[in-house]
């Protein structure tokens, strides 16, 4: 089985980046590509609270853009202090990674202490896609 401790510690280092003076709840996210590559990205928050970004959205989008889109895992770390819960997640996210990522996506979180791996297709089910609209 892969070990995604190095993928966990990249997400750590992209919290430090964390720009969330409103929640102060301070997320981090690391992208894996099939050919290696990761990228990185936290989430960016703005007075205009709507405007903010999610981490996993920040770190996908720095992937498209840079023209790689062939992803195999993707692991996301959260909280506002120290790391001690899951973070999942959020609905917005699941759509944008829905729509660019097969549903073996491996989703890798880290509370602080374990490690949960599960896939996009079991956190989004029954989700609403391209294949919908042909
Ligand atoms: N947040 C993420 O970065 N990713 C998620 O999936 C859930 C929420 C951020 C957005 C906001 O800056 C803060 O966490 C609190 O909602």
């Amino acid at each position: 089985m892969t070990d995604y401790n190095d993928l966990i510690s990249q997400a750590m280092t992209a919290r430090e980046n964390s720009y969330s003076p409103y929640s102060t709840f301070r997320v981090g996210s690391a992208v894996l590509c099939k050919d290696g590559r990761v990228y990185l990205g936290c989430n960016i928050e703005n007075a205009s609270y709507g405007e903010t970004v999610c981490a996993e959205r920040v770190a996908i989008f720095k992937a498209i853009s840079d023209g790689n889109r062939d992803f195999s895992a993707i692991a996301i770390v959260g909280g506002i202090n120290k790391i001690t819960d899951f973070a999942f997640p959020c609905g917005a996210c699941r759509q944008v990674l829905c729509e660019h990522c097969a549903p073996d996506l491996k989703i890798i979180l880290y509370n602080g202490n374990e490690t949960k791996i599960c896939t996009l297709g079991e956190l989004f089910p029954h989700s609403f896609g391209k294949s919908d609209i042909k």
